[in-house]
């Protein structure tokens, strides 16, 4: 069972619940997706920790895209969001549906943990989700060198959300 958040063009957006069924199903479209092979446990530390942090999109009660995320106390100075894994199933891409998941996943963290930034890791040859979070406000920080383990480089990008974010961690430590 999810916890129905809204409707948009007829999809109905999610936050998920803890069902095992909608587990597989969203492990499956997640590691159909994404190049790195995350395990079993790395999906469930997630989800389990953090499963007001993982939304689905259902079309006629078919997940057809997921966001993941999670929350943590980065350097003891900042509040940081994480988003893990962002997949929006091929047919349905371009239609502004990752956009509202990021949005939500934002809009939550602000609201419900205080984040003082938001960051995550993405290809540096994926320019769709480089275009995607740029838009949001998310400023690449760091060049990974092949952080991948299909050897490609990955970007950091991070969205600055107070004003913690903006200071070196030095000038916050007390
Ligand atoms: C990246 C991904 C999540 C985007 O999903 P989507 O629902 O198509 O994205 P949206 O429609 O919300 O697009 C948002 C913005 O990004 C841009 N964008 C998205 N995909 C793009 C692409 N392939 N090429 C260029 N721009 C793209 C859109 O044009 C849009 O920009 P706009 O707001 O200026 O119009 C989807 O392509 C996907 O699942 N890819 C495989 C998994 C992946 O790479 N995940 C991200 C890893 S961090």
């Amino acid at each position: 069972m999810t916890d129905h958040l809204f409707t948009c063009d007829s999809l109905t957006y999610h936050r998920f619940n803890l069902n095992e069924e909608e587990f597989k199903i969203i492990t499956n479209l997640v590691s159909q997706h994404l190049s790195e092979p995350y395990s079993i446990y790395v999906y469930w530390y997630f989800i389990n920790t953090w499963p007001q942090y993982c939304y689905t999109v259902k079309d006629e009660g078919k997940i057809i895209g997921v966001i993941i995320s999670k929350i943590n106390n980065h350097k003891d100075v900042r509040i940081r969001g994480y988003i893990g894994m962002l997949v929006v199933q091929d047919d349905y891409r371009k239609r502004g549906i990752a956009k509202k998941l990021v949005k939500l996943t934002i809009e939550n963290m602000i609201k419900d943990d205080k984040v003082d930034e938001i960051s995550l890791e993405t290809e540096v040859i994926n320019k769709g989700a480089l275009r995607l979070y740029e838009s949001l406000g998310f400023i690449k920080t760091k060049r990974l060198f092949k952080y991948y383990l299909n050897t490609h480089d990955a970007f950091r990008l991070i969205l600055p959300i107070s004003e913690k974010s903006f200071k070196r961690i030095a000038f916050l430590k007390h």
